[in-house]
């Protein structure tokens, strides 16, 4: 395929992404910042003058999947459209990206797509348009203010980039060191969003309850009071936060789920294993004792809190013995859900390099088990919430006619059938009946008096 090909100035695009809630968050910046450059949103994705495949580069199977993207990018009469490839892919392997795929026409990092505009000139021109800077000024600043949205919920990036360096992964190469939003600027992106009809924020960062910084008059903050003040905007319902360390875990945030009603009782809480070795060569820097010390200050403060986890299986080395420590784990965690993976080895990370990797049928068999448990325990979480009334926030339209689907405080989705309501309102529901994805709710009869 010819680069000359592609369409020299698009008019129309599509945003793909894949990975993280930070990318889903990137993307709609993009699509936003491309809003205001005169360009629209293609009706038809696969009609789009530009598509950029914004990526996730944390297991192998991510990245083959957005090659196998890029491949299918070409039309049946030959044509394609501009591409471009933004996020965690583009970061880790840059212009080598341009040697797999000739097609592949834009690689922008994830620090760098306020500089999309400009790569797409470039590009157009048919010059080098590679851009995996980390520039000192953040990119925050050169995007234009948040418009109106389409939903109820949002995400808002607090802090980005990760200094842990777990030894199994990517993320502290593909975001860059640890970097606090300001206070200020936060402050504003979520009124302009509760402005633009928002009633649910997300504060997001790889590491999001390190987020620190100083108030308004000076005062050292950390995610705790940031929430605190958000939550001092009348119009915004709820706050939500993820995802978050366990060293990172404040007293101050842990006090703040007990007293401060607008930020949810939903915690995500990623362990990785339940085995003290395995943790101590995955450098975690916490041990699973200490963990369970941490969410047990947390149910203190806030008994009915919703636990949610990550999982990896099949470490380098991890033993039968070790893995039965992480099925442990879990059962004395009881969480409301939980993300498990199998351990894919990533380049440039310690652990890729550690003898004993384990065998792929061994893994299969640790995720099967793990899962099985874990979707026990999310089956026994959701039905324990029949019977209680509660608020949800009414966030898209249900299969039929007439049906809503919001959320519960405790990120469940919750089906209502009520024509009269509409999306974005809050209602008090009795919760009906429960599966293991959504629960069934009926509009309260107390409120509705
Ligand atoms: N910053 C977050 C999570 C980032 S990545 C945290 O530390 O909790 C999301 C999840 O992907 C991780 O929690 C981990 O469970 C998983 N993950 C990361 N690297 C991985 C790898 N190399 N193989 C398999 N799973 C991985
Ligand atoms: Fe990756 Fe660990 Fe950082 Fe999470 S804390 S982003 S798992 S290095
Ligand atoms: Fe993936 Fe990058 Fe997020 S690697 S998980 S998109 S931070």
């Amino acid at each position: 395929m010819n680069r000359n090909d592609a369409p020299k100035t698009p008019a129309t695009f599509h945003v793909k992404s894949f990975g993280c809630q930070m990318n889903v968050y990137d993307g709609e910046r993009m699509a936003e910042m491309l809003g205001t450059q005169g360009m629209t949103v293609a009706a038809d994705g696969s009609e789009a003058d530009l598509v950029i495949l914004n990526t996730c580069h944390i297991r192998e199977k991510a990245v083959d999947k957005v090659y196998s993207d890029i491949g299918r990018l070409t039309r049946e009469d030959g044509t394609r459209p501009m591409i471009a490839v933004a996020g965690c892919v583009a970061q880790a392997e840059g212009s080598e990206i341009q040697r797999r795929a000739r097609s592949v026409d834009i690689v922008v990092g994830p620090q760098a797509y306020h500089r999309l505009p400009d790569l797409i000139d470039k590009a157009g021109r048919g010059e080098d348009a590679v851009d995996t800077d980390m520039p000192l000024a953040s990119k925050f600043g050169a995007l234009p203010a948040r418009t109106k949205q389409a939903r109820p919920t949002a995400f808002l990036t607090i802090m980005e980039g990760c200094d842990k360096f777990c030894t199994y992964c990517v993320v502290p190469y593909t975001r860059g060191a640890e970097i606090s939003r300001s206070w200020s600027a936060i402050i504003d992106e979520a009124k302009a969003l509760v402005d633009g009809g928002v009633r649910e924020i997300t504060l997001l960062g790889q590491n999001v309850n390190a987020w620190t910084g100083e108030d308004d008059k000076g005062r050292k903050q950390g995610m705790d009071g940031l929430a605190r003040e958000l939550a001092r905007i009348p119009d915004l319902k709820r706050i939500r936060y993820t995802t978050s360390h366990p060293n990172d875990m404040s007293e101050g945030l842990i006090a703040a789920h007990g007293d401060e009603p607008k930020l949810m009782p939903f915690l995500h809480l990623p362990v990785q294993s339940g085995n003290n070795r395995i943790l101590k060569a995955m450098n975690r820097s916490h041990s699973a004792e200490s963990y369970l010390r941490i969410i047990e200050r947390v149910r203190e403060m806030r008994p009915d809190i919703a636990l949610s986890g990550d999982f990896i299986v099949g470490f380098p080395g991890e033993t039968d013995a070790e893995f039965e420590d992480t099925l442990k784990i879990v059962e004395q965690a009881r969480y409301a859900q939980c993300y498990s993976f199998k351990y894919s080895p990533r380049p440039g990370t310690p652990a890729a390099d550690m003898d004993h990797q384990i065998p792929a049928a061994v893994m299969d068999d640790r995720l099967a088990r793990l899962q099985a448990l874990i979707n026990r325990h999310q089956v026994e979480f959701n039905s324990a919430t029949v019977g209680r009334t509660t608020d949800i926030l009414l966030e898209r339209k249900g299969r039929y006619p007439g049906q809503l689907i919001g959320k519960s405080p405790w990120l469940q989705s919750v089906v209502v059938t009520a024509p009269e309501l509409s999306i974005g309102d809050m209602v008090e529901v009795d919760i009906i009946s429960a599966g293991p994805n959504s629960l069934a709710g009926e509009i309260s009869r107390r409120k509705a008096a």
